[in-house]
């Protein structure tokens, strides 16, 4: 039988996306076996790939990871325990494996010893042997010299496989079926936050246990001290705590997974500035990082109440919960927002800011398999940035749409990033239309011309409240679905 791959390890062989899979599996350029696709597939698929030269995961990481600018990625190699303890387990499949090839070897040896012992007996007896038993006897002979003298060169996909099992660990969660890898030196709750996955968590530092989860099979490895007790009873069970530990191999585990913002617990956490940065005469990229062992947890297109001094701003952060230590946020000149003020004069790099929430239900819908438009205006960009990435963290098989309204104020101000995705994801575009302010309905109607059924579609919408009222108000009128309509004003 041929070897099969989940999705997601196939993806990462080949170099692309969950995304492009899933979309060849939908057209029928790819078949699947319960979720599985045979290496001999991809390998008909993708033809050109070269085990030597063509290290597909590395590439498509590569590219997730530029397409995000200057993010958290530390890559390293797993640790010197970890990497031995992964071959230790591979090493051990494969002695279980040639075993049991001998066994079978035997077997078929004996089987062919006992024909040939039965046609011996019956050469001289009378009726002759059953034709039968000469025709296995002959098939088993062709089949052991076809085994013994089997020259195949190894599937470069299985040689790739089995060095990427070395590498990462595979991690399958229960109920939800939401699969991730653990690479390098990371604990399994960093790699699932990574890939988009919102699992329940609390201090990230081993304290609290809100990040428990039960092995239901592989193996973990501590690689961070924790303070939290296991029960013994919990330890029989097979529970671990995420932040703690990494995968030594290929893992299933049973998590909790937050869906809704009523999941998130409100929190207050001081984090500190680690960059103001200039995206146009009016506009400044806030970077702020929490501590690290005091992360923030929230959904994608959720604000925060932001505190430096005595002045406070409800703002969207414009980054992906898959980071949750940098976060970013849009700033936009306004001489009546005293939080602005600072950013524009004397906040600086060091200095503390006081996070409050996550507020905020301008996040994705989970269960949706629709495509999705997402229109910003101005600013409004922020949030569709975070809901943007982490749809590409998730790798949405979805087609993902984005139109950016930009009057003068602003201007496309990260145009560059949105042409980087655009580049490296076969499944976004990039729409951006320059406009005065307010020129919603303008928009709305090229999206209408570009997309006759918009019923297919989830939509979201962000700026400025005068831009998101037409919006809504001109889809709503066209009888576009409400339930499949989220907005926030930005
Ligand atoms: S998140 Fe608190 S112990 Fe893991």
């Amino acid at each position: 039988m041929q070897q099969r791959l989940s999705l997601s390890r196939a993806a990462r062989l080949v170099g692309v996306t969950r995304g492009t899979l899933q979309q060849k599996i939908q057209t029928g350029e790819l078949r699947s076996f319960d979720g599985m696709v045979s290496v001999g597939d991809l390998m008909a698929l993708f033809p050109e790939l070269r085990l030597e030269s063509d290290i597909g995961f590395e590439r498509v990481a590569k590219i997730r990871e530029e397409s995000f600018g200057k993010r958290l990625r530390e890559r390293l190699l797993p640790s010197q325990e970890i990497l031995a303890q992964r071959v230790f387990e591979q090493s051990r499949e494969l002695v279980d494996l040639r075993a049991h090839l001998q066994r079978y070897h035997a077997m078929v040896v004996r089987l062919r010893e006992h024909l040939h012992e039965q046609e011996m007996r019956a050469a001289g007896a009378s009726p002759a042997p059953a034709a039968a038993a000469q025709e296995l006897g002959a098939i088993l002979d062709r089949e052991l010299e076809a085994v013994l003298g089997g020259t195949d060169v190894p599937n470069p996909l299985a040689v790739m496989d089995d060095m990427l099992r070395v590498m990462s660990a595979h991690v399958v969660i229960h109920p939800s079926r939401h699969e991730f890898f653990v690479d390098g030196a990371d604990t399994i709750l960093d790699a699932a936050l990574r890939s988009g996955l919102a699992v329940n968590y609390g201090c990230s530092n081993g304290n609290c246990g809100l990040c428990k989860a039960r092995v239901v099979s592989g193996q973990v490895q501590k690689v961070r001290h924790q303070d939290y007790v296991l029960s013994e009873a919990e330890k029989r069970q097979g529970y671990t705590l995420l932040c703690s530990n990494t995968a030594v191999g290929d893992l299933v585990i049973e998590a909790l997974e937050s869906t809704v913002p009523g999941d998130i617990p409100e929190q207050q956490i001081v984090a500190r500035v680690k960059a103001v940065q200039a995206l146009g005469d009016d506009l400044a990229l806030l970077h702020l990082q929490t501590p690290r062992t005091n992360r923030l947890r929230f959904l994608a297109g959720q604000n925060l109440t932001l505190t430096a001094g005595e002045a406070s701003a409800q703002l969207p952060i414009a980054s992906c919960p898959c980071d949750d230590r940098n976060l970013q946020f849009h700033v936009s000149r306004d001489a009546q927002d005293g939080f602005a003020q600072q950013v524009f004069g004397s906040l600086k790099a060091g200095e503390a800011v006081t996070l409050f929430g996550p507020w905020g239900d301008f996040v994705l819908r989970a269960d949706s398999v629709r495509s999705i438009i997402f229109i910003a205006c101005d600013t409004g960009f922020a949030p569709v940035k975070s809901l943007l990435e982490h749809a590409m963290a998730l790798e949405l098989s979805e087609r993902l749409y984005l139109y950016w309204l930009a009057t003068p104020r602003t201007g496309h101000y990260l145009a560059n990033l949105c042409r980087s995705w655009a580049d490296a994801l076969d499944n976004f575009t990039y729409v951006p239309v320059a406009a005065e302010h307010g020129d919603a309905l303008e928009l709305m109607r090229a999206i209408g011309a570009g997309h006759p059924d918009l019923n297919g579609f989830d939509i979201y919408v962000a700026g400025p409240e005068a831009f998101v009222d037409s919006a809504t108000a001109t889809l709503l009128e066209r009888g576009f679905p409400q339930t499949q309509l989220t907005a926030a004003i930005v």
